[in-house]
């Protein structure tokens, strides 16, 4: 008996991985998050499936469906949504499943900032313009940010920001950024990516505030950085014409193997 962690990905049913939607047809019970994890992907339990969200469980509880599903000899598909990587509180349970001697495996998931620079139709690494990506939240009721994990030095770094679980603190992330972007640094929020009912703001950091509507309170991505909608970027060398890199011998040298 095995619980086998599935990445559900970020809300669009066919954005579950081959693997993932095997192995939730593979799994007697399923435990699912059930405030992100559409109802669409439990379609791929088999029949007569115990199906449990999770929502209203806490870790005691969660558990003790795992290990009566382990003392039963059922495998568990336990679904979180987008990847399991981040923010899917799945270390917590695994420490647990592993200290009682239970099997676990983990399935990456599509994680919702790449569902999110999807819809934008965005590249968040531009030459010249950033090259790292950070993964990052503002602090929450039941979390704490540690000390140098603040916005203000993810800032400083130029780097494109994805702001997770912070949407109701829009005015406090713009505050902090300002003064490391200035006022008209590129911002998209983008509401339930890859969901039916997604939607896309898009301005700057003066202008995003004003333009959220009233209903957009979760489930919401803020990506900041020069990077969003930059249009005279340099081009990068991987594909120019006399860059020699293994698969595509330079052009200009003839090809380092004479090809
Ligand atoms: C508990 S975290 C889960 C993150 C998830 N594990 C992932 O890989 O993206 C929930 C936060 O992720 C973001 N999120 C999750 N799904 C989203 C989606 N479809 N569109 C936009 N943001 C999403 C929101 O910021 C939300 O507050």
């Amino acid at each position: 008996m095995t619980v086998h962690f599935i990445g559900a990905g970020p809300g669009a049913p066919d954005l579950l991985t081959l693997r993932g939607r095997d192995l939730i047809a593979a799994c007697p019970v399923c435990l699912y998050a059930g405030s992100l994890v559409p109802e669409a992907i439990l379609a791929h339990c088999p029949p007569g499936a115990r199906i449990v969200n999770t929502a209203p469980l806490d870790l005691d509880a969660i558990i003790a469906e795992c290990r009566v599903a382990h003392d039963a000899g059922l495998d568990v598909a336990r679904l979180h949504s987008g990847d399991l990587s981040v923010w899917s509180a799945m270390g917590e349970q695994l420490r647990r499943l592993k200290a009682e001697g239970i099997p676990v495996t983990v399935t990456p998931g599509v994680p919702s900032f790449a569902a999110a620079a999807a819809a934008l139709g965005a590249e968040l690494t531009l030459p010249g313009l950033a090259q790292s990506v950070v993964l990052t939240r503002t602090p929450g009721r039941a979390s704490s940010m540690p000390e140098a994990e603040s916005l203000a030095n993810f800032a400083a770094t130029g780097a494109t920001l994805a702001i997770h679980l912070s949407i109701h603190s829009l005015d406090r992330v713009v505050a902090d950024l300002t003064p490391f972007h200035g006022a008209d640094c590129p911002v998209a929020v983008v509401y339930r990516a890859s969901w039916p009912d997604q939607r896309i703001l898009r301005g700057t950091l003066s202008t995003i505030a004003a333009m959220l509507p009233e209903d957009i309170k979760r489930t919401a991505l803020i990506l900041v950085g020069p990077a969003l909608g930059a249009e005279g970027f340099a081009e990068s060398c991987l594909y120019a014409p006399d860059y020699d890199r293994r698969f595509r011998p330079s052009r200009a040298e003839g090809g380092r193997n004479g090809d």
